[in-house]
């Protein structure tokens, strides 16, 4: 059987290439870090290990301190995320009418739980602090838009809305 070293670098090479094109935009410093960080999260939808090896080489710091930053600030993600982005309020006007069965309900649907995406890579499920539309609690949104006054019973219409 043929070696397939050769090939596998080559793929390497083409993945990372969305980064070397990041990393060219900077002067490569450590004080790029955070928008370097924030680039390549725009290009890869989440942050991978050879890609966070890659940035600590490329800016000259150590990969602990790479790391240390994406896991200390919320905007960052060390795993692939869904599509589709459910923050779920969990503020106590919510909670209080029902927010809780409702991420039940959702947890259910979509057989994943807090924090985590669907295996297809179409949901992301997360709880959130009160998201300032109080009036309509229970409430939750899947990207930009926002949905109220929900019970478990609404759950699966409104993720049918978002499923192809
Ligand atoms: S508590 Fe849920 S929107 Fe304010």
């Amino acid at each position: 059987m043929a070696c397939s070293c050769g090939n596998a670098e080559e793929n390497q090479e083409q993945y990372l290439a969305p980064l070397y094109d990041v990393l060219a935009g900077y002067e490569c410093k450590e004080k790029d870090l955070i928008p370097v960080l924030q680039d390549a999260q725009e290009e890869y939808g989440y942050l991978p290990q050879d890609v966070l090896q890659e940035i600590a080489k490329g800016l000259g710091v150590p990969f602990s301190q790479v790391y240390g930053v994406v896991t200390f600030y919320s905007q960052f993600h060390l795993e692939p995320r869904g599509e589709n982005i459910i923050r779920i309020c969990m503020g106590t006007a919510c909670h209080v009418r029902g927010g809780d069965k409702v991420l039940d309900k959702m947890k259910e649907e979509l057989g994943v739980d807090d924090g985590e995406t669907t295996e297809d890579l179409k949901f992301t499920l997360e709880s959130v602090a009160c998201i300032g539309a109080c009036g309509l609690a229970p409430v939750i949104m899947v990207n930009d838009n926002t949905h109220g006054l929900l019970t478990p019973e609404k759950v699966p219409e409104v993720l049918d809305q978002y499923r192809d």
